[in-house]
């Protein structure tokens, strides 16, 4: 399908606001998708907008069993052989938890604002429950101390996939305890660093962790069933809400929002019946966990009514998980092409594509959803797999705009992974010119949102610095900054100094 078609089969099915943008664009000279340079050279930030990047406590830290730390799922899981490519593990990872010095002293040379990190659960808290452990304590108080002093917003997530192992011995996130346990976790979060934090995210990516992890097991615990994903998400919810409230009660300055994990979704024809999937799929991934804190109710993301039985839902939980957000957090990667599965008797799952999975098997994902979620490859890829779409972010955030009465918006993640190295012949540069294309293009796109009247206030670039990702062990490199793991060198890619230069200018045609 070429791109004219493409615009008038899918698009064309989306919000009117969308289809001007796209007409508008349907002639540039670049690669599908893409944005023109003369407004990416227009381009222009606030002032006193937030640019940042973020990390994750395993996919950066290392120090795995230092300083009293218990052991969590992701370790369980890289221990056990035949688990993450090239059978590489987060033991060192980036050893942030020793040199997160020079890795804010490198923030501060690229003239970041903010740094969104999340906090192993198992370094407060061993084994989850229980009284803290001062040295983790002491550890996140010394961070978040030594960024304040560069001028750097610590933005904490408090949950980034790095269960204690022991909380999945007692049944893990489908184990309704652990709403409980994880809010009293954030309370002594907020008790210990809520004088310094005012930004809590509560949890990554939850549709992710909870499906990857326990509907079709490619994340530890590795279990495979739908129930157990269901039983899961409204752990969770209750989770988040619970939690929102634990931190207020501790501190005065918190505010709480989200890190979601979002894909504008486009229906495949303009059926009605691929219109409707699609909505389903938005309510489903994208919007799942931020309407039960907003409105305590879960979306349309199902064919009928929720599948209340299986989710453990109890009458008055619709009550514990309205908890409504002071801002909303989400990702954005790429974006998803979606039709009807409901005529279809084959309900597997199944399709993985880079960070990301689907159930692109035929039939979709469950009996409940009835949709088939697809990534297109119209546009580029990325070296993790990944459909580079500069104009997703925009119809993405102009969606979640209309949708929850324009909110404050904090993007908490974007980013690609491609393998540019240290050059010898450049004096150890890495040239990573599509790195820095795909930031220009993709931030073009963001900057034409807050100019059309989006209340966007930050950008966090995943990530900071190579490192561990997950089941992709060290074969994917996201970073503005290299890292050579043989001895944990950090090298500045050319990407990193372009970053650094946009957050002193707020303009992007440099
Ligand atoms: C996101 C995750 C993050 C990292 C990036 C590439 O989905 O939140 O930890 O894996 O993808």
């Amino acid at each position: 399908m070429n791109r004219r078609q493409f615009v008038t089969r899918s698009v064309a099915a989306a919000a009117a606001a969308v289809l001007t943008g796209s007409d508008r664009r349907a002639d540039a000279d670049q690669v599908p998708g893409s944005i023109t340079s003369s407004e990416v050279q227009q381009a222009r930030f606030p002032d006193g907008f937030l640019w940042g990047t973020a990390t994750a406590a395993y996919q950066v830290e290392g120090a795995w069993n230092e300083d009293g730390k218990g052991e969590s799922i992701w370790d369980r899981f890289t221990h056990t052989v035949g688990k993450v490519k090239g059978n590489t593990t987060g033991d060192v990872a980036c050893d942030q938890y020793h040199l997160y010095p020079q890795d804010i002293a490198l923030q501060k040379r690229l003239n970041q604002k903010s740094y969104r990190f999340s906090i192993s659960w198992p370094r407060i808290q061993s084994t989850g429950t229980g009284a803290p452990n001062m040295k983790g304590v002491d550890h996140y108080s010394r961070l978040v101390d030594t960024l304040l002093a560069a001028g750097i917003r610590p933005f904490c997530t408090i949950y980034h996939w790095d269960l204690p192992q022991a909380l999945e011995d007692r049944g893990g996130w489908p184990n309704r305890d652990l709403a409980g346990y994880y809010a009293d976790y954030a309370g002594i979060l907020a008790k210990h660093l809520g004088d310094r934090i005012t930004i809590w995210a509560p949890f990554n990516m939850p549709w992710s962790f909870t499906y990857m992890g326990y509907g079709v097991g490619a994340f530890p615990p590795r279990r495979t069933h739908l129930g157990d994903f269901f039983k899961a998400a409204h752990t969770v919810t209750l989770a988040q809400a619970q939690a929102l409230r634990s931190i207020k009660a501790a501190s005065s300055k918190a505010t709480v929002g989200s890190a979601y994990g979002m894909c504008p979704a486009y229906p495949k024809t303009n059926s009605e019946a691929d219109r409707a999937a699609t909505a389903r799929y938005h309510a489903m991934n994208n919007v799942f966990f931020l309407e039960a804190a907003m409105h305590g109710r879960y979306p349309k993301a199902f064919v009928g009514e929720p599948p209340y039985e299986l989710m453990g839902f109890k009458p008055g939980d619709e009550k514990i998980m309205h908890a409504p957000l002071d801002w909303v957090g989400f990702h954005y990667y790429t974006r998803r092409v979606i039709s009807d599965a409901s005529n279809s008797r084959s309900f597997g799952g199944g399709g993985f594509s880079g960070t990301e999975i689907e159930a692109d098997a035929e039939g979709g994902r469950d009996p409940y959803t009835r949709f088939r979620a697809v990534m297109p490859t119209e546009g580029p890829l990325t070296e993790a797999g990944l459909e580079v779409w500069p104009r997703g972010i925009y119809d993405l955030v102009m969606q979640i705009s209309r949708e929850y009465n324009n909110p404050i918006i904090e993007i908490t993640e974007s980013g690609c992974s491609y393998l540019d190295a240290p050059y010898d012949k450049e004096n150890g540069r890495v040239p990573d010119t599509r790195r820095i294309e795909f930031f220009r293009k993709e931030l073009a796109e963001l900057a034409r949102a807050i100019a059309d009247g989006a209340r966007v206030r930050s950008f966090h670039a995943w990530s900071l610095l190579d490192n561990f990702e997950w089941a992709s062990g060290q074969t994917e490199r996201y970073g503005l900054i290299y890292v050579d793991y043989r001895d944990q060198k950090r090298t500045i890619k050319d990407s990193g100094h372009w970053y650094g230069r946009v957050a002193a200018s707020n303009r992007l045609d440099m």
